[in-house]
């Protein structure tokens, strides 16, 4: 047994060479790092003294390897904020710079995972298998590398694609009071990127993790996670994570972007993101202007916001299409953060909560919400019955005001205002169910045309559903609405008789 066991021990003369080997083999390299001392800690900020050649966003590592972002750049110490927990880091601990700003890593492996906002995995789905990673910070494309935006990003969500169409590389803010569908609008457009190729990216900020799962498990359940990454940090991580996770996202989803890749990201929501910068400007006793934020809070967004675009074709050709989120306080659009990100995107999404307590869902107010982009973000057979739609409701509004005086009404106004209700009828939509571009144009095209002025309002919803199921059996149809980018005389006629065939068959169906 022994004897067996001293027969696999290698012979010294075998050991020195193996040494010898390795001693040859070995190289020594110096690189140089400078190292800071801990002077002060505290509520997730630590000063630190001692690093002198460090850049503003680079990186440190504490002694216990926690991460570190050097946002103050003072003469005799360096403020910087700890990207995680700083209760293992004391007065007198050293910091290593390294030399790097901060950097998420890139690439497909990302998609249908969960991240926080330094792309660390958070889902029980294993390590990331990328080496490829990007700073979270850069300077937006210039006007050079753009192009216009004229392809429209469908988001299935009917008022919007109708009323304020959202383009690929547009910024359209999503804005309203708590609990008013802000975030169930913004995951619908996700929801509905399964048919075209654009990849999706959601940053949660500052939101109760519940609520995040929750969002995680739609997108799961709706077969849309694979090609969404979501980045996470939540109410729980500190301000510096939160104040993070936005340009961790872009940063991602800059890279599809580069590969000529279209790209959806969501911000939800960048008020919670503006307090997190708040919180940690005054840690690091920079001065406070209005509401005790910053001066620099509107560079905050815009720099981050600037960064969606559509790039030209000879730099790609991908675009990035922003949604960013913003809370509300009773309404008011005119408050600060409010006003500062609506000047920055190219429109936005009003959600009031007495339209949505009266059952108006999405909650869309038409009046106050607008996209810049308008009609060179719709196909023109959707611009056609859109403006048809637009024009009524108009009118509809109008005529609404004078009605409510209980005035004796003529024909022409009675039928204006039952088509104007048939219409608010038909924009509401329920959650988690996008609804084609090709069905969207039949149904625009049925109400407008006053197909759905013999079926009683409180009956539309049910008619939508079965009509939906009709034009889901009439793939030639469906075809002929998405061939024909016009609404030709003869798509018109092919839609009437379509419809006409389908109402004869609903109604002896009612009968
Ligand atoms: N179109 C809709 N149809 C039916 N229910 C909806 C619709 N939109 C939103 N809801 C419901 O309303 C509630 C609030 O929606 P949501 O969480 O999207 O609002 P929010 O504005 O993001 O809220 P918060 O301010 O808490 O972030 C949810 O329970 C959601 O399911
Ligand atoms: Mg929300």
């Amino acid at each position: 047994m022994t004897e067996a066991l001293l027969s696999n021990v290698p012979s010294p003369d075998r050991v020195c060479s193996a040494l010898r080997q390795q001693i040859v083999r070995f190289r020594f390299s110096l690189r140089p790092v400078s190292v800071g001392t801990v002077t002060e800690v505290g509520d997730g900020i630590a000063r630190i003294s001692g690093l002198h050649d460090i850049m503003v966003g680079e990186m440190v590592e504490f002694e216990d390897e926690t991460l570190g972002m050097a946002l103050n750049l003072e003469a005799e110490s360096v403020g910087v904020i700890v990207l995680g927990s700083d209760e293992r880091i004391h007065e007198g601990s050293t910091v290593r710079s390294l030399g790097q700003i901060a950097a998420v890593p890139v690439g497909d492996e990302l998609l249908g995972r969960v991240v926080d906002a330094l792309g660390r995995p958070l889902d029980r789905k294993g390590p990331l298998h990328t080496n490829r990673t990007r700073p979270v910070e850069r300077a937006a494309p210039g006007i050079i590398e753009r192009q216009p935006i004229r392809v429209p990003l469908h988001t299935g969500i009917k008022a919007v694609d109708a009323l304020v169409p959202i383009g690929r590389g547009q910024r359209e803010l999503i804005i309203g009071d708590r609990q008013t569908g802000k975030t169930t609008l913004a995951v619908d457009a996700i929801l509905n990127q399964t048919a075209d190729d654009v990849l999706c990216i959601y940053v949660a900020i500052g939101q109760k993790l519940a609520s995040v799962a929750q969002v995680v498990h739609v997108l799961e359940r709706h077969g849309v996670l694979e090609r969404t990454v979501v980045v996470v940090a939540d109410a729980g991580v500190p301000a510096a994570l939160q104040y993070l996770a936005p340009y961790a996202g872009c940063a991602i989803g800059e890279e599809f972007m580069e590969h000529g890749r279209d790209v959806l990201i969501v911000y939800d929501d960048l008020t919670k993101h503006a307090w997190a910068y708040r919180q940690i400007s005054l840690l690091l006793r920079r001065p406070p202007g209005r509401e005790a934020f910053p001066g620099d809070i509107f560079y905050l967004h815009a720099r981050l916001l600037e960064r969606a675009g559509r790039l030209g074709e000879a730099y790609g050709g991908g675009s990035m299409t922003a949604l960013p989120i913003i809370e509300t306080q009773m309404g008011d659009l005119a408050a600060y953060i409010p006003t500062n990100v609506i000047s920055i995107t190219d429109g936005q999404i009003f959600l009031e909560q007495d339209l949505f307590h009266a059952g108006v869902r999405p909650a869309i107010n038409v009046g106050l919400s607008v996209s810049r982009v308008a009609g060179a973000a719709q196909t023109p057979a959707m611009r056609t019955v859109a403006g048809r739609l637009r024009l009524e409701m108009a009118q509809y509004r109008e005529l609404a005001t004078f009605a409510q005086f209980g005035t004796e009404l003529d024909r022409n106004t009675r039928a204006a205002l039952d088509r104007g209700a048939r219409i608010l009828e038909v924009l509401k939509q329920d959650r988690h169910h996008p609804v084609s571009i090709e069905e969207q144009i039949a149904l625009f095209f049925a109400v407008t045309q006053g197909f759905l002025d013999d079926i009683p309002i409180e009956r539309i919803s049910e008619f939508e559903r079965q009509f939906s199921a009709f034009l889901q059996e009439r793939q030639g149809l469906r075809n002929a609405i998405a061939i024909q980018q016009e609404l030709t005389p003869e798509l018109e006629a092919l839609l009437s008789e379509s419809i006409h065939e389908f109402k004869e068959s609903y109604l002896t169906l009612d009968a």
